[in-house]
This record gives C-alpha cells, sequence and structure tokens, in this order.
C-alpha cells in the first residue's frame, strides 16, 4: 500500500505512528557527510520530514477551529527583534577575515536548535478532563507522542539521522570550511540559563501541568516565530558566494530548516488557538477561560523576549569581539565601520495579547 494515496484532507485523528511517518523519498538529505532528515521528492522538490500525514492533520485542526468561528493567534513579525549582528555587519566581519564571532552566532544556532528536543519531555495532563467538552480530533490530543515527539525528532535530530541541530552545524561549516569552533559557546548558553529566575504559578487555580504544558508552548512558539528572522539571515548570509565556500549548499540546507519549521508554528498556534477558545476546568471545581490564560502567557512571554533576546546576542557578540578583530588589518576603524551599520530596534507598545494578572504589564 503506498501510504501518500491515503491522506484525507478532512480527517482529524491520527496514530503516533502516522504523526512520525516520513513517506518515501526518492534521494535522501546529506550533508557535509552526515545524514539528515527529510528527503527529495521525484520533482527535486525538497520534502520535511515526518509530514506526510502531520501536515495534512494541522490543516484539517486548522479549518475545523476556523469552520467552529474561532481565530487562529498570529505574532506580527514587527514583534520580531532583528539578529544581531546584522547581514551586512556579518559580512563585513567575514570579508576582513573575523570568523570567530559568526562561528559562534551559527553555532548557538545549532545548539539552542538542539534544545528543542525538551518538548517531548512535556508532561500532557489529561487534557480530555481539562477542558470542557473534552478534546477528541484536535491538535491538543494529538500533543503526546505524536506532535511534540515529530518536534523533538525534526530539532536534533532521531537515530542515525540529523536533525536542525546537525543541519546547522553542516551549513556552517560547508560556508566557512570546517572552521575552529570556540569551546566555550554550550557553557556560557548554560550559565545564562540557570540565572534565569523562576517564578511561581500565574494562575494557581489550574492543574500545575496544564499551566506548564501551556506556558511552554506559548514559549516555543515565540521561539520559532523569532527564528524566522534567524533563517532569513542565515540565508543571505550563507548564499553570500563573497563571503561562503559553498553558497548553493549552505544557503539550501538553511532554506530546508526553515521549510521543516512550518509545521512547528503551525501545530503550535493551533493546538495553543484551540485551548484558546476552549473553557479550563480548574481545580476547585469552577471554570476559566482559556482566552484568558493562554493570552497571558503570550503578553508575558513576548513582553520579556523581544527585549531579551536582543541584550542577549549582543552581549554573546560582544564579549569577544575586540579580540576576534584583532586579526583584522585595521581592528580599530573595523569596528567603527561595524558599529556605524547598527540598527536601532525597539519593541512594539503592545504584545497584541491581554495581561489581566498584571505583573508582567510594561
Ligand atoms: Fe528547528
Ligand atoms: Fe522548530
Amino acid at each position: 500500500m503506498s501510504a501518500a494515496t491515503e491522506v484525507d484532507p478532512t480527517r482529524l485523528i491520527y496514530t503516533n505512528e502516522e504523526l512520525l511517518a516520513n513517506g518515501d523519498y526518492r534521494e535522501p538529505l546529506i550533508a557535509n557527510e552526515v545524514r539528515c532528515h527529510g528527503g527529495f521528492l521525484e520533482d527535486g522538490l525538497y520534502r520535511s520530514p515526518r509530514t506526510l500525514h502531520r501536515a495534512p492533520a494541522i490543516d484539517a485542526w486548522k479549518k475545523q477551529l476556523a469552520d467552529q468561528g474561532h481565530e487562529l493567534i498570529d505574532l506580527t513579525r514587527d514583534l520580531t527583534p532583528p539578529q544581531y549582528p546584522n547581514v551586512a555587519q556579518a559580512k563585513l566581519l567575514l570579508r576582513n577575515g573575523v570568523r570567530e564571532p559568526i562561528v559562534r552566532a551559527l553555532t548557538i544556532i545549532s545548539i539552542v536548535e538542539g534544545f528543542g528536543a525538551m518538548i517531548r519531555d512535556v508532561r500532557v495532563p489529561k487534557l480530555e478532563d481539562l477542558f470542557v467538552g473534552g478534546v477528541e480530533g484536535t491538535a491538543l490530543a494529538h500533543l503526546r507522542g505524536g506532535l511534540f515527539e515529530a518536534h523533538a525528532r525534526d530539532e536534533s535530530g532521531y537515530r542515525d539521522e540529523g536533525g536542525h541541530k546537525q543541519m546547522w552545524e553542516a551549513a556552517r561549516d560547508e560556508a566557512l570550511e570546517n572552521p575552529k569552533i570556540p569551546g566555550d559557546v554550550l557553557m556560557r548558553i548554560m550559565g545564562r540559563r540557570q540565572k534565569r529566575e523562576k517564578t511561581g504559578p500565574v494562575f494557581p487555580e489550574i492543574d500545575p501541568n496544564l499551566e506548564r504544558m501551556l506556558g511552554f508552548m506559548c514559549q516555543v512558539m515565540v521561539v520559532e516565530v523569532f527564528a524566522e528572522g534567524t533563517f532569513d539571515w542565515g540565508i543571505e548570509l550563507l548564499s553570500d558566494p563573497e563571503v561562503s565556500a559553498k553558497p548553493k549548499v549552505a544557503g539550501d540546507m538553511v532554506r530546508h530548516i526553515q521549510q521543516d519549521e512550518k509545521p512547528h508554528v503551525e501545530y503550535l498556534r493551533t493546538a495553543l488557538s484551540e485551548a484558546r477558545a476552549r473553557t479550563l476546568r480548574t481545580v476547585d471545581g469552577k471554570e476559566i477561560q482559556g482566552q484568558i490564560v493562554v493570552d497571558e502567557f503570550m503578553h508575558r512571554i513576548l513582553h520579556s523576549m523581544t527585549r531579551e533576546r536582543q541584550v542577549e546576542q549582543r552581549t554573546d557578540l560582544r564579549e569577544n569581539l575586540i579580540e576576534a578583530m584583532k586579526v583584522a588589518q585595521n581592528p580599530k576603524s573595523l569596528l567603527e565601520k561595524f558599529d556605524s551599520l547598527d540598527e536601532e530596534w525597539n519593541p512594539p507598545a503592545s504584545t497584541g495579547f491581554a495581561s489581566t494578572r498584571g505583573a508582567a504589564a510594561a
């Protein structure tokens, strides 16, 4: 039986195996001698991994939501902080032989992609009991073992197949010809993560696992949406033959990753919109609108991440910038030129989501 002929666009219920199924490829994706996920179809087009059923399933859940008259949450592009260094700054450094900061930035991206595997460890409570009217035939009902597992495999690889972590490494190594990787990248990211404060529950009246799950999903969705800007940056930078040794291979690799991210953003916004459209049962037998909960998390996360990401990227880069620039012919004028290419950016005044529990408001 050919699985590819079995797609029914109205179907709402899937097994985990189906949501993890690739379908057949004519040719696998191999990068820098690493076998990666996904592959090429008869027409030479790249098809993302695990999308044979996952892609039509997400479309069907989205359509169901729309048919029921509910809106799909969306993040406007103006919320995405610009990548630092920007494309012009990154090209300037590479043209002047200053590679370490760019190798570092690309390595950070690959490590953060690998962290995406944490989504499979999210504890999914019994959603059918926590949402009034249940969750049958929704994206919410397919998170455990299906959508979360597919997402985790996409990000960090699975068995002998590389995922986004390995694909970014391959793009970096092809474009910059197997550069020396700074040894402290992971340590610094971990140090920063430990410093983040843990806060208590925002909604003590709802199941703590449900609060954690929805909060984490909002956070991952914001990361995924912000990543769009990173992909555009990576494609533009690594496709430029002036600074990239393999402009086609490296640029295409980032394009494939970008394509793979679509189902991540789409299932997260669908499931969060389903939660938003429903009523939640509280632990004390009362009810609360899902919209109040989801919007509160979206607001808080957007409010802090639009500010934090800029600061973090600048800190990461500038810590070693002066040292790294010593390899250039005239480090002082290079730094001046680099800073003159800076773009000022301020987060929009509103996140677009209502906060009713105060604490994180501006
Ligand atoms: Fe990814
Ligand atoms: Fe992703």
